[in-house]
């Protein structure tokens, strides 16, 4: 799936790791469209909707969708949590995830290899007491990976990747390296890497493929939950 007559939208494209990830397929040809909140609040299903159009508009047709767009990432007790927290976790990560992929389905079917790719995190998979809404809205989220997986076969191909500390606050470098297995964190082109290998990996749909140093299997103490 590298051809200069490619496209690609990337949510979240002006983030950490949307930004790196939408350099990465530019360096490999495809013509991308990096959307960030100014391009429409994909917590409103109109806005996802006018983002696809817009995208392919610019674009002439669309072949991937990387949904990376995602808010309210915010360490918080369970019982402090307002729904304004709720409403932002689960906006642009689970609500603009199923309603960007929506709108791109007669685009990336008419393409004849379209691929869209989930962009979870590892809270999909274990649970973070002080992150509910965020490991909710992930996990919500890596449920469409394998919904849409089966709306979309044969035509689209869909798959997740669940990162785990890629682009850290400064400061936790060193706490965050403690909680992987190999003793270090990644980094956005360690996404980018598994978006590219995605892109190629003609029989792989309905499944996730976790970048994470090893951070779901660490013992706990090692791995303490955040
Ligand atoms: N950072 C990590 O180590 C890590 C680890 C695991 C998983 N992840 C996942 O990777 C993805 C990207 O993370 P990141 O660290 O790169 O995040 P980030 O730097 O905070 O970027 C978030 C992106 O989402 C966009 N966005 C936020 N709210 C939006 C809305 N309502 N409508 C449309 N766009 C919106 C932002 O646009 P603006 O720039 O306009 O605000 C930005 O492009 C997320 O799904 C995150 O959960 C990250």
């Amino acid at each position: 799936m590298t051809d200069s007559s490619l496209t690609a939208l990337v949510t979240g494209g002006t983030g950490r790791l949307g930004s790196a990830v939408a350099a990465r397929l530019e360096r490999e040809g495809f013509r991308v469209k990096a959307a960030g909140s100014r391009d429409g609040d994909l917590s409103s299903a109109a806005a996802a909707r006018a983002l696809v159009e817009q995208t392919v508009e610019e674009l002439g047709g669309l072949d991937l969708l990387v949904n990376g767009a995602s808010a309210g990432f915010e360490p918080k007790h369970v019982e402090e949590v307002t729904e304004e927290d709720w409403d932002t976790a689960l906006g642009a990560t689970a609500k603009g995830s199923f309603f960007v992929t929506q709108a791109a389905a007669p685009y990336l079917r008419r393409s004849r290899n379209g691929l869209v790719l989930m962009i979870e995190d590892v809270a999909a998979y274990q649970a973070w007491p002080s992150f509910g809404p965020h490991s909710a809205a992930k996990a919500a989220q890596a449920m469409l990976t394998r919904v849409f997986a089966r709306a979309l076969a044969p035509e689209v191909r869909v798959c997740g990747i669940a990162p785990g500390p890629v682009a850290v606050e400064p400061g936790q470098e060193e706490r965050r390296a403690a909680e992987t297995l190999l003793g270090r964190i990644g980094s956005p082109d360690d996404v980018a890497e598994a978006v590219l290998y995605l892109t190629r990996a003609r029989f792989v749909t309905g499944t996730t493929l976790v970048v994470d140093g090893g951070r779901l299997l660490a013992r706990r103490g090692q791995s303490a939950p955040p």
